[in-house]
Formats: C-alpha cells, sequence, structure tokens
C-alpha cells in the first residue's frame, strides 16, 4: 500500500485532489480524474522524449547517474567486467541469476549450436549492394529471420520465447560477420563451434585460408569485455523501441530489427563514430586546448563526453579505459589514445565542463579500441547491437510477462485544425496547390 500522498489543487475548480506516491512516482493515469467538467477529458502529462516518465517497472539494469553506479540484477558493472563472460551475464540478465557451472556450461553450448545462420539467409544477404552500411544489413537480415522461424510469432508461450531468444544471441555474431565481409566482398565463414562466443565472432570476421583460425586471447577477452559493458541500460532509445513494438505482440526478430534500427542513428549507438572524426579533426595533442576553447565558445560539442543520465565519470568509460591499455599491448598504441587522455585530462580539470557535470561516457574510448583491433568506424554499431541484443531481448521477455503492461500507445496533444468544411476537387484554389 502507498503511504506517500501528494495534493493537488486545480485553480481553475479549487478541487484538491490526493494523489498516491509510489516509488518516487505518480500514475499519470490518476490525473485523469483532474476535470473542469463532465466534458473536459481530464488531464494528461505532456513529456516529449520521456524526460521525466517512467515506462515500466524493471528488475535488470539499475543506473545511478548521479554517483556513476550502473548493476546488472543487482551486481555492480565492474565486477562482472573482471570476473564473468559475457554468455554469464547474458544468462544473468536473462534469468536473474548468475548461472552455476552446469547451468554455463548448458547455456553456452546451447547458444554456440544457434550460431549457423539458415542458407537462405546467406543467399538473402548476396542480394545487397557491396557498399550497404552494415548496420542497414544487420537490421534487414534480423528482420528477415522472422521469415525463417514463423513460429516465433507465437510470443506468448514461454519455451518458444525462449528458443527464439538463443537463436538471436547466437545467430547475431554470424550476421555481423557477414554484414561485415559482404561490405569487403569476402566470402562468408561459417562458426567454429570449438571456440569462444568472441573468438568465434573473430574467426568469422578475419579467417582467411588458415584451416583453423586461431583468436587473440588478449583480443577476444577485450571484446568481451566491451560486450558485458555494452549489453544493457536500461530504458535507452532502442530498448523502449524493442518493448514498444514487442507490446503488440510482434514477434522477437522484427521487434529486434525495431530495436537495431534505433539504435543505428548518430545520437545513440553512432556516437562512437563521432568520436573518432572529432579525434581526426584535432589531429594533434597541441591543438587539444584551442578545439576545448571553440566547444566552450558555443562551436560545437566534444563528442564522448556528457550524458543524459550520468552526472559523474561514466562507470563504463573507466573500465574500457583500462581494456584499452590491454588492447594496445598487442595491437600497438593507436595515437588518437593521446588526443583522448589530453581531452579527458583538460576537460575535468576545466570549470565549464565541472559546472556542468560532463564526464566522458561509453563511447570516448570504445572507437580507439575497435580502430586498434582493425575494424572501421561502419562497424562499430554493429559492434554494438550484439551484446545489446541480450538487453533487449530480456527486457521484451520481462515487458510481455508484465500484467500491467498493455500495447504501448502514447496520447497527444493535438495541435491541427478541426472539422473544416470539405471543399470539391474543382474548387480548390491555388493557395492549397501552393502550400505542398
Ligand atoms: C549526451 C548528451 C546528448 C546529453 O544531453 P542532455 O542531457 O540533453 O544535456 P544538455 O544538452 O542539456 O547539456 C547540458 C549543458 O552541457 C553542455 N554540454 C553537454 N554535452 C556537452 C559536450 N559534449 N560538450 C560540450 N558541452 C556539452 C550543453 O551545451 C549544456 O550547456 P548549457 O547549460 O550552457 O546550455 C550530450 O551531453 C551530448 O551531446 N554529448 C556528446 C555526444 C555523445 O557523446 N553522445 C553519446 C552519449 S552515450
Amino acid at each position: 500500500m502507498p503511504n506517500e500522498i501528494i495534493s493537488i489543487t486545480d485553480q481553475r475548480t479549487n478541487q484538491t485532489y490526493n494523489l498516491p506516491i509510489e516509488t518516487g512516482t505518480i500514475r499519470a493515469m490518476d490525473l485523469r480524474q483532474v476535470k473542469t467538467g463532465p466534458e473536459d477529458f481530464g488531464l494528461m502529462t505532456y513529456d516529449p522524449a520521456f524526460m521525466n516518465t517512467a515506462s515500466c517497472r524493471s528488475g535488470i539494469t539499475f543506473i545511478d547517474g548521479e554517483r556513476g553506479i550502473l548493476e546488472y540484477r543487482g551486481y555492480p558493472i565492474e565486477v562482472l567486467a573482471e570476473r564473468c563472460t559475457f554468455l554469464e551475464v547474458a544468462y544473468l540478465l536473462l534469468f536473474g541469476e548468475l548461472p552455476n557451472q552446469a547451468e554455463l556450461d548448458n547455456w553456452v553450448n546451447e547458444i554456440t549450436h544457434h550460431t549457423m545462420v539458415h542458407e537462405t539467409t546467406k543467399r538473402f544477404m548476396e542480394g545487397f549492394r557491396h557498399d550497404a552500411h552494415p548496420m542497414a544489413l544487420l537490421v534487414s537480415t534480423v528482420a528477415a529471420l522472422a521469415t525463417v522461424y514463423p513460429e516465433a510469432r507465437d510470443v506468448h508461450n514461454p519455451k518458444n520465447r525462449l528458443l527464439q531468444i538463443k537463436r538471436l544471441i547466437g545467430k547475431m555474431p554470424s550476421i555481423a560477420a557477414m554484414s561485415y565481409r559482404h561490405s569487403l566482398g569476402y566470402p562468408y565463414i561459417y562458426p567454429d563451434n570449438d571456440l569462444s562466443y568472441t573468438a568465434n565472432f573473430m574467426n568469422m570476421l578475419w579467417r582467411m585460408v588458415e584451416p583453423k583460425y586461431v583468436a587473440n586471447d588478449v583480443l577476444a577477452r577485450a571484446l568481451d569485455i566491451l560486450f558485458i559493458l555494452h549489453a544493457d541500460h536500461e530504458q535507452n532509445c532502442s530498448t523502449n523501441t524493442m518493448r514498444s513494438v514487442g507490446s503488440s505482440h510482434a514477434d522477437p526478430y522484427l521487434a529486434t530489427a525495431a530495436a537495431a534500427a534505433a539504435l543505428s542513428g548518430p545520437l545513440h549507438g553512432g556516437a562512437n563514430e563521432e568520436v573518432l572524426r572529432m579525434l581526426d579533426a584535432i589531429g594533434s595533442t597541441e591543438n587539444v586546448p584551442a578545439y576545448i576553447k571553440q566547444v566552450k565558445d558555443g562551436h560545437g560539442k566534444l563528442m564522448g563526453v556528457g550524458h543524459r543520465v550520468y552526472k559523474n565519470y561514466d562507470p563504463r568509460a573507466k573500465i574500457i579505459k583500462w581494456a584499452a591499455d590491454r588492447v594496445f599491448e598487442v595491437t600497438g598504441r593507436n595515437p588518437k589514445i593521446e588526443i583522448a587522455l589530453e581531452l579527458e585530462r583538460i576537460a575535468l580539470e576545466d570549470e565549464y565542463f565541472i559546472k556542468r557535470k560532463l564526464y566522458p561516457n561509453v563511447d570516448f574510448y570504445s572507437g580507439i579500441i575497435y580502430e586498434a583491433m582493425g575494424f572501421n568506424p561502419a562497424m562499430f554499431t554493429v559492434l554494438f547491437a550484439i551484446p545489446r541484443t541480450v538487453g533487449w531481448l530480456a527486457q521484451w521477455q520481462e515487458m510481455i510477462t508484465d500484467p500491467e503492461q498493455k500495447i504501448a500507445r502514447p496520447r497527444q496533444v493535438y495541435t491541427g485544425q478541426r472539422t473544416r468544411e470539405f471543399v470539391p476537387l474543382q474548387k480548390r484554389g491555388l493557395v492549397a496547390a501552393t502550400k505542398t
């Protein structure tokens, strides 16, 4: 039972309403009783971009942006990144608990045996232009999986849902690698079930004529850590899309394709690509102070800095910075890291950034690592989509089984014209024509 109440007095009617407060929220539907008369529809909230609206209850990911805390199912991200593999974390996100050894072995085995894509999918991908963006290939191909698994439409059957979840987690790296090789004109590589999730991904990306691909352990582990860090981030734009499309009970392949489409935008998954462009534009560490001055004067932004939720150092950025050093021991130092470190050093000491609580976010260092590993910027968002698929699916499953959820359907504040007199075609004047 709620034990806190907020009283709202409507100055239009002088009537007071007592609304219960639960877990720091009031229910928007409770405002509907606030009316000026029987004809009044009732009060609504107006919240473009969901700046202050909780759309669900979720037990998956916790963020405290003020303190820079990120936890999956109650475990700090730092501990998971240090102690777990990506598939272990995937299990945690989906089922709520860390697996024991037998559960983990079984889980890894099942995901590994879902990495192969149907031959029709391969042929489907061959039809794309060679210069198509890998993210567009990924979105289209994930949607096309719905044609291969029509039974996925039965979203209310828990066993069936789980099967599609395993298929999607298994096939995402395969499709991502095929998107990459397609853009280079290389033949596709079949998965190797002897390898770990990330080592197999590297195999499908980079194997050429050697009979067996041997992944570098440090790089495979770095990729695994990056996957853990990107696996979920509560109600972000793409996760909200997953829940919204899924709320109509669309099948999970189509909902995942929609979520990936949302991720593809530069304001979401594409930001790390922008960081690399910025570092290229700066060119060298001597130019950093001038660049910062330019940003402070209102010309452009420091890309990879600032966050809607984090008003402290993004905990993922700290781990990525650590992982970058491990990767550079293998690949050689990406010279852009020096520019990034100098940018961070100056920004963290500067009044402008301190006052606005602007700290490096997850994208600040991730692109530099990916580039050092040999990925071109067009692949960065695809690399994000692979692990985020786990978060999307965990959130989708939570939404489908939540009795409070219904089809997502926001309201609007209508600003157009009303009940106009119809003008027959012959009588429509020039004004209407020139408007179009
Ligand atoms: C992430 C981001 C969109 C968050 O935006 P937001 O929560 O709406 O914050 P605001 O845009 O209101 O920013 C608040 C203030 O900080 C400034 N600011 C925010 N990010 C900044 C940045 N990267 N560089 C310089 N100034 C920045 C804004 O200009 C604003 O200043 P003002 O108060 O003088 O007007 C924003 O910080 C940004 O564009 N960062 C760079 C892009 C990026 O790295 N995106 C990836 C996010 S994971």
